[in-house]
């Protein structure tokens, strides 16, 4: 490799990456003699499409670079910034937030933000030791009243009665219809165990629970002509999902 006056090559038409590929690449034409001195030519100067390939070296990292700040600002102004200011003011559209599958994981934190939010809680799941156990850390945590409601949403129609009962009177400004069930494991459509029964239950939990909880809750929002409704969905429904196809379908929103 020849690094001799390598900066004569310098325009002012090129970039840094230019010259480190022109340093990198440079070699001696056979049968001439060195004179120590590097001469622009066609043979050792600088190709359009050297310069192309220049340019789009560049761009890319400029979009690679984007991309980076991008998502670092999303993570510091959701979990740094958010803590500082005041944001949404959720208690304006109703007294109480209801969230289905409110004990664990992503609904469980919903239930805690919209409480330390000035809201009260309405939480819904299967267990009714876990519900208890939420409502009494929601309550001492944040001084908000809760109620809770005890429901398998892998049921049809029929369990959406007493849930209706119980949410009579309450003043909704929020609902979160985030429960959801996955598969125990990737799977082929025909290859599923008892898939009559997993297609059922998949279904119900996570499509009709939330248009039935929309049903019941969305009227009196259009009363008041204010509410919030949260569908939580996934990324797994932005394209189709080989070996998990019925839940990346129903989770699209
Ligand atoms: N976790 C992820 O990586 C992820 C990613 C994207 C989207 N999501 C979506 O986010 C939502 C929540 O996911 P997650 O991972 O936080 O869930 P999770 O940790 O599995 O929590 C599920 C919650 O729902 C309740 N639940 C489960 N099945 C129920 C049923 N049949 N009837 C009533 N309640 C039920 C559970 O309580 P009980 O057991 O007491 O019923 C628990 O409170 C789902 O809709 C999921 O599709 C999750």
């Amino acid at each position: 490799m020849y690094l001799g006056h390598a900066p004569e090559l310098i325009s002012p038409r090129l970039s840094c990456t230019s010259v480190v590929q022109c340093i990198g690449t440079r070699s001696f034409i056979p049968g001439k003699q060195s004179t120590g001195k590097v001469e622009m030519s066609p043979q050792n100067g600088i190709s359009s499409l050297d310069l192309a390939f220049c340019l789009l070296g560049g761009a890319m990292a400029l979009w690679m670079l984007l991309n980076i700040s991008w998502v670092l600002w999303f993570k510091v102004r959701t979990h740094v910034l958010s803590e500082f200011r005041k944001g949404v003011d959720f208690s304006h559209y109703g007294t109480w937030a209801v969230v289905t599958g409110a004990t664990t994981g992503i609904g469980k934190s919903y239930a805690h933000e919209l409480a330390k939010k000035g809201l009260d809680i309405v939480l819904i799941s299967r267990s009714m030791e876990k519900l208890k156990q939420v409502a009494a850390e929601i309550e001492e945590l944040y001084g908000r009243n809760t109620r809770v409601i005890q429901a398998d949403f892998t049921g049809g129609s029929e369990i959406y009665k007493s849930i209706e009962e119980a949410l009579h009177g309450l003043e909704i400004g929020v609902l979160v219809n985030n429960v959801g069930m996955s598969y125990p494991k990737p799977s082929e459509f025909l290859q599923f165990p008892n898939l009559k029964k997993f297609m059922n239950d998949l279904v119900n939990c996570n499509i009709l629970s939330t248009l039935k909880m929309t049903e019941i809750i969305l009227p009196q929002m259009v009363g008041r002509k204010k509410g919030i409704i949260i569908n939580i969905c996934s990324g797994s429904a932005w394209r189709p999902m080989p070996f998990a196809s019925m839940y990346s379908a129903s989770k699209v929103r």
